[in-house]
Formats: C-alpha cells, sequence, structure tokens
C-alpha cells in the first residue's frame, strides 16, 4: 500500500489531485491535510472535501503546516512514501495587507514538510512553485534556466525560497525533491480570487470588468486537468540519487514549469469567457458585454507576455499542457452554473 500526503487537499489543485488519485489507483491512501481557511469562500473548499470524503481510502486532517507537532504527528502515524506540498498563503495582493500568512504557511510550513522528510524518509516530495518567481524577466519563454533572483512580490519571494531550501534539504539529506512551477492554473471549482472567476462575478453583477493594456497581454492559462496529469507523472518518478566525483550525493533536486506554452491574448481569453457563460446560461442570450467592459493601459510592473518554456517537461515526462480555452472555459462555466444558479 503507498500513501500519499496532499497538503492544501481542500484547495483547487490538491483536491484534483486527490481526486485523481483515489479515482485512479489501486492499494493506494491518500491523506489530506488543510486548514480550510477563509481566504476565500469556504463553501467551496467544503463542496471539494464532500467529494474527496466519498472515498473511504481518504483521510483529512483538518490542521495547520505551520503547527509543527500536527505536521510530525502525520509523517509518525502514516508515513507517507510521496508528500506534495500544495497548501500555501496564494495571491499577490493579499501579500500587501497579510504578510504573516506569507511567512507562515509559505516558509514554516513548508521547513516542517522539508523536516518531517529528513526524519521519515520519502521517496519524493513535490512542492508547488509558481511562474510567479519569474518576476518582470522580459525574456519569454520563462525557463528554468532563467536568472530568478528578483521577485516583485512577497508571495514570490516565498516560493523561490521554498525551491532554495529544498535545494539545500536535498544536497544535505539527499530527499528527491522537485518543485513545479503552475502557470496560472483555472478550470471548474476554481479559486474566486483569480482574473476568470473575478470576470464572471462582475458581469452576473452587472459591473464593469478592467481588461489591463487594452487586452493585449498575453498569458499562458493553464486547464487544472493538465497540471494534475503533469504533478502524477512528476510525483512517480523522483529525480535520481548518485553521487558526484568527490563521492558526495549530487542533491536529487529539479524544478520544472508546468504551463500551457502557448500563450493567449487577454482579450480572446474574456472573450471565449464570455461566449461559455452565455451557453451555459450564466449569462443571458442579449448580455451587453461591450458595456461591462473596460479596456484600460497596462498598470505598473506588469508584464506584456508571459509563457513558459516546458521543453525540460515534454522531455523527462513525456507531457505537455494541451486543453484548449474553449474546452476549458466551457467546463468552468457549467460548473458555475451548477454550483451557483
Ligand atoms: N492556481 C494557480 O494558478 C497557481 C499558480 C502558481 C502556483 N500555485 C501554487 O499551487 C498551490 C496550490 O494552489 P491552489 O490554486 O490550489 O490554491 P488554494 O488556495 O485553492 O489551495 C491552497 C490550500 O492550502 C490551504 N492552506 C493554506 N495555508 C495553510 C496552512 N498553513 N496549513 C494548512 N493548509 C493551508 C488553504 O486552505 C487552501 O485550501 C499553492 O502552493 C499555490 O501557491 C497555484
Amino acid at each position: 500500500m503507498k500513501t500519499y500526503f496532499i497538503t492544501g487537499a481542500a484547495g483547487f489543485i490538491g483536491s484534483n489531485l486527490a481526486k485523481r488519485i483515489l479515482t485512479e489507483e489501486k492499494n493506494i491512501r491518500v491523506i489530506g491535510l488543510d486548514s480550510v481557511n477563509d481566504y476565500y469562500d469556504v463553501k467551496i473548499k467544503e463542496y471539494r472535501l464532500e467529494e474527496l470524503k466519498k472515498f473511504e481510502n481518504f483521510v483529512f486532517i483538518k490542521g495547520n503546516l505551520a503547527d509543527k507537532e500536527c505536521v510530525e504527528n502525520i509523517f509518525k502515524e502514516y508515513k507517507p512514501e510521496i508528500v506534495v506540498n500544495l497548501a500555501a498563503q496564494a495571491g499577490v495582493r493579499y501579500s500587501i495587507t497579510n504578510p504573516d500568512a506569507y511567512i507562515e504557511s509559505n516558509l514554516i510550513g513548508f521547513y516542517n514538510i522539508l523536516e518531517c522528510c529528513r526524519h521519515y524518509p520519502v521517496e519524493h516530495l513535490v512542492y508547488a512553485s509558481s511562474s510567479s518567481v519569474y518576476g518582470s524577466n522580459k525574456k519569454v519563454p520563462y525557463s528554468t534556466d532563467d536568472k530568478v533572483d528578483n521577485p516583485v512580490s512577497l508571495y514570490a519571494a516565498t516560493k523561490k525560497s521554498n525551491e532554495l531550501l529544498a535545494h539545500s534539504y536535498s544536497k544535505l539529506y539527499n530527499i528527491p525533491s522537485t518543485g513545479l512551477r503552475f502557470f496560472t492554473v483555472y478550470g471548474p471549482a476554481g479559486r474566486p480570487d483569480m482574473a476568470y472567476f473575478g470576470f464572471t462575478n462582475k458581469l452576473i453583477a452587472g459591473e464593469t470588468i478592467k481588461i489591463f493594456n487594452y487586452g493585449n497581454c498575453k498569458r499562458d492559462f493553464t486547464y487544472i486537468d493538465d497540471i494534475v496529469e503533469g504533478v502524477i507523472r512528476v510525483m512517480k518518478k523522483a529525480p535520481e540519487k548518485k553521487n558526484g566525483e568527490d563521492g558526495l550525493p549530487i542533491p536529487p533536486y529539479a524544478v520544472y514549469n508546468i504551463g500551457n506554452s502557448n500563450p493567449e491574448n487577454l482579450l480572446d481569453f474574456v472573450n471565449i469567457l464570455q461566449e461559455e457563460l452565455v451557453r451555459a446560461g450564466v449569462l443571458p442570450k442579449d448580455y451587453d458585454f461591450e458595456a461591462h467592459k473596460e479596456l484600460v493601459p497596462m498598470q505598473a510592473g506588469d508584464v506584456p507576455v508571459t509563457f513558459a518554456d516546458t521543453t525540460p517537461l515534454e522531455r523527462d515526462f513525456g507531457f505537455k499542457p494541451s486543453t484548449s480555452l474553449r474546452d476549458g472555459l466551457r467546463k468552468f462555466a457549467e460548473w458555475y452554473k451548477e454550483f451557483y444558479m
């Protein structure tokens, strides 16, 4: 029996990952930890957890990653072989008003995971990093070989710190670890703090949505199932443990981008979203979108084009995200209709 420990199991990516493992794999159990905090609508987290609690080999623990004893007890009791750390305080703007949450979850929490992986050896530690580590780098596509020493938010700084901490633990204690830099993930039961979700809420409320740089920004939007597929492939193939010429272990450490590598124009994204919201019956057929859309200049610090170089992911795991915006936004719109209306 293999034991997976997923932190952030009530979160968007964690719940989808847990569900896929529980549905497809035999002889496994999934231990999920989440504090179920109220950074966004808790009802969505409860909805995701209800889906997971239908599986009898799912164990849910409500707790805080920053509580060392709580995390240690989980490792002691369940001895997970695979750890996927997805719990974190996300969001860039929230870090201006709530910096403590980032230090607590993303730094102390991650440190607790590392310490446990040191004392209760695991086959593989996979953890979420973020495309935000690229800061305002100009060169695209973003490659894991690029320099990422200039974070422009506290959130990005904590994610980059995770990669550094993981490297040192991989080197010192030979812990196989892989960091995954996710690029804007979207889909059903996604995060309400993200643009596509916020746009939808605003359009329904009859408010106006602001589209920066007149819609001429290009972004990688990555559908949730592609992210889950990527995490599963990576999770099962830990970086190899090898010794260098000096006889000392070479850190079994890796970092990959997971993104669509096919940047889409923000305006196209909004247009497809509109069409799919109408198709799903979230908005009426005669909705006047033009009256609820404001094209505005770029915000300071915004980058016009960002997207992922996923060559290493393709090379090592034979996988590249491929879900189209049309298919992905259709699933989001249909879920939204069912959940809220
Ligand atoms: N969704 C994206 O577009 C995206 C992009 C890049 C990186 N990421 C990273 O991927 C991971 C998962 O993201 P998500 O979109 O599922 O976010 P999410 O907010 O939906 O999920 C994170 C979960 O972690 C929980 N959590 C937070 N702090 C905790 C703590 N101290 N103890 C226990 N639980 C805690 C939250 O309650 C939440 O349910 C995060 O690390 C995030 O930073 C996400």
